[in-house]
């Protein structure tokens, strides 16, 4: 490999000025003078933690391996540092419709920045882990992107990129395993460390956070210190509510030193770019026994904050009460929960990741609101487990379960059984403090579309929320964390939000649109209805809504009145109200001239959105089959198959599925 840093062209340009700042919460020293990497560098992108996961896990093999390795999610790295990497990973999943997840965005609009020397990277030295799911039509496309950009500016490739499918029988293992190998192979021998044997799985390895005790009178000096830094310090007390009066302690006065330490107790932390809404109303409307709960959820936001159409809300859960407790009596963990403490990262260069606080908290605020006491756990957690067990029927068990990802399947993914209940079934094994932030994962987020445009509701958020509700295959009832959470709270409540752009866009007020949504998929058409209807675009917007019964789940029913009245063509597709099922794409196909006219002659926009995988397909193949000669246009039906797919593939179509 070539020495790494001060290539003598890229010196002369200045590399780092073609890359302007992103969130800039890292700042790494420059490359070492003498050419030698000090780390690897692991930069992922991950919505749903599996990234992250990966990322973690790398980093930890090149530890055994008694190798430096830094991991820092893409969007808090600054990417003017990234010519001088040396030795670099990028690990990414794909959202969206083949999209980088939200945290690679920002990254990733830099480097396809038009005019970037094509040498630009030529020092840097990397490997590509991608994540997806086969099902999905892009499989893998972020990583893909990101490998070919990565080539395109100089970058050089040390091995093959691997993808991995959530989909195939071993999940992303049969692929993972492979490429870690290659890169450890490939990365290790520039990484300076000693040539002893790599430390084995399952001894556990020195804890990466170290949890500083803050004493109660020191309580007030720390919010001090993280107020001077701009940290948004926010308490949760009950059920979230603004900061309390024991703020007068807490800006320096120090004169209510159990109050300050109470309230850091009940601390909550939000990164940058979280706000504070309140609940307005809370609204089932579905009908009373119908079998799904769908609620209808309006947020008040702060005077003055916009959102374009389109936008999505991303909120966060919290676990219940009742399952800390449950956390903490397993683990022997009661007499810790409620001590304060500072997360301190004991990786050099790596800062903590967004989903832990950089304030004083407590383990019982951690589990609450930054951990995942829920999710199915993954192959690591089974790792963690095993290098902790010291019992020897569950050393058995767990070192089954590692080698064969079938038994995790099996076990825990189909049945969706918690990290909690996996806990209860290894009973002699307990995870200590020192760890727990390492074992367990984030508490993720989770995106709804905006029913609402910003214009004709100001100051409001609309969501259309579903309450997961089903019952495993073991029969057990589950319910999803975020909505079965959303639907308990009363009216008043303060809820965290974040904003994230669109992915869907509307054209020109004068290009007909076509919108299609079933069930919650409506959401986001409402908000391109209002829009397009107050812009006075009504007569070139059709919407397509599907649903079952028009006494049980027609959301929104006077708005589609009201569109209508304004000139927008709104149909109705209730699946179960007559004898034949209707679908949307029933009543597309029956609409064929004026789809025809809109999409050959007109230049229309499609967008669909809903819960599933399988309908936009059925979707497209109307429209496809509307521009054919078989419908009312003159094309035949691979050319109007093709015709379709070019749309989806440019930006006159677009899908948004969850
Ligand atoms: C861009 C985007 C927009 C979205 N917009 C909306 C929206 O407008 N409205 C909306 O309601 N949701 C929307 N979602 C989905 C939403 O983000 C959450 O995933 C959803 O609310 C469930 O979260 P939860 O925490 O309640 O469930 P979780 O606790 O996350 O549980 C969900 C998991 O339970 C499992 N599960 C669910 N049902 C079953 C079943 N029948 N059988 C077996 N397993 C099952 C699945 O593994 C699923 O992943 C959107 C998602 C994205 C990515
Ligand atoms: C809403 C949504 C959209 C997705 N779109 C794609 C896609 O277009 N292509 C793909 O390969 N995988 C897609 N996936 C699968 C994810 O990439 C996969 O679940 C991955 O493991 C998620 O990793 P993360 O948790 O790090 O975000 C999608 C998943 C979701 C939930």
């Amino acid at each position: 490999m070539a020495t790494t840093t001060g290539s003598p062209s890229a010196a002369a340009e200045h590399p780092t000025q073609h890359f302007s700042h992103v969130n800039h919460h890292h700042s790494p020293s420059p490359p070492p003078d003498n050419g030698e990497p000090k780390h690897v560098l692991i930069l992922y992108a991950s919505e749903t933690g599996d990234a992250q996961d990966v990322a973690e896990r790398t980093a930890r093999a090149f530890r055994a391996h008694h190798r430096r390795a830094v991991t820092i999610s893409m969007d808090a790295y600054d990417i003017a540092d990234l010519p001088h990497e040396p030795l670099l990973i990028l690990i990414t999943s794909t959202h969206g419709r083949g999209e980088p997840p939200p945290a690679m965005r920002g990254l990733w609009g830099k480097l396809i920045r038009a005019g970037l020397p094509n040498h630009i990277l030529e020092d840097v030295h990397y490997s590509v882990y991608g994540l997806g799911d086969s099902s999905y039509e892009r499989f893998c496309f972020a990583g893909k992107m990101l490998a070919r950009r990565m080539d395109s500016l100089g970058a050089q490739s040390l091995v093959e990129p691997a993808w991995g499918d959530e989909r195939a029988p071993d999940g992303i293992e049969e692929t993972f395993l492979p490429w870690l190998e290659r890169t450890l192979a490939a990365i290790v021998p520039y990484l300076p460390g000693p040539s002893r044997a790599p430390r084995p799985d399952t001894d556990l390895p020195p804890p990466i956070y170290q949890l500083e005790p803050v004493a109660d009178g020191n309580v007030a000096k720390e919010m001090d210190r993280l107020r001077l830094a701009g940290a948004e310090l926010r308490d949760s007390n009950a059920e979230y509510t603004d900061i309390p009066p024991t703020d007068a302690g807490v800006n320096g006065s120090g004169s209510d030193v159990n109050g300050i330490a109470n309230s850091a107790r009940a601390m909550v932390y939000h990164p940058a770019g979280w706000h504070w809404s309140t609940l307005k109303h809370n609204k089932r409307v579905t009908a009373p026994g119908w079998w799904q709960d769908v609620r209808e959820v309006e947020l008040e936001l702060a005077p003055g904050v916009t959102y374009p159409p389109g936008a999505i809300c991303a909120l966060q859960p919290r676990c219940s009460d009742a399952e800390v407790d449950t956390f903490l009596e397993s683990n022997k963990l009661e007499a810790e929960a409620d001590k304060v403490f500072i997360i301190r990262s004991t990786v050099p260069d790596q800062p903590l990741p967004a989903h832990l606080p950089s304030g004083p908290t407590t383990l019982r605020t951690l589990l609450t609101h930054h951990l995942d006491l829920r999710s199915p756990p993954r192959k690591s957690f089974f790792e963690w487990l095993r290098r902790l067990s010291k019992d020897e029927r569950e050393q058995e068990r767990l070192d089954d379960f590692i080698s064969d990802p079938d038994e995790i399947h099996d076990y825990a993914t189909r049945p969706k059984r918690t990290s909690l209940e996996t806990l209860a079934d290894f009973r002699m094994t307990t995870i200590p403090m020192s760890h727990i932030l390492e074992v367990i994962g984030p508490l993720r987020r989770r995106q709804f579309s905006i029913a609402s445009d910003s214009e004709a509701h100001p100051g409001k958020i609309q969501l259309l929320i579903a309450l997961v509700d089903y019952k495993t295959n073991l029969k057990i009832p589950r319910v999803g964390l975020c909505s079965s959470w959303l639907v308990t709270l009363p009216e008043g409540t303060r809820i965290p939000y974040t904003l994230l752009p669109p992915t869907l866009h509307l054209p020109a007020d004068n290009v007909p649109v076509i919108l299609v949504g079933p069930g919650t998929g409506v959401a986001p058409m409402r908000a391109f209805l209002e829009a397009r209807v107050r812009r006075g675009a009504a007569k070139d917007t059709a919407l397509y809504f599907g649903f079952r019964s028009r006494t049980a789940d027609l959301y929104f029913p006077t708005d589609w009145e009201e569109a209508e009245a304004a000139g927008a063509h709104v149909c109705l597709a209730p699946s179960r109200d007559g004898k034949d099922k209707v679908y949307v794409q029933d009543l597309i196909r029956k609409d064929a001239a004026m789809i025809n006219d809109w999409v050959t002659k007109r230049g229309a926009h499609v967008y669909v959105c809903g819960s599933t995988n399988a309908m936009p397909r059925a979707v497209r193949e109307a429209i496809a089959w509307c521009i054919s000669s078989d419908g009312a246009g003159t094309l035949s039906a691979t050319e109007a198959e093709e015709y379709v797919d070019a749309m989806f593939d440019g930006d006159r179509g677009g899908e948004e599925s969850w």
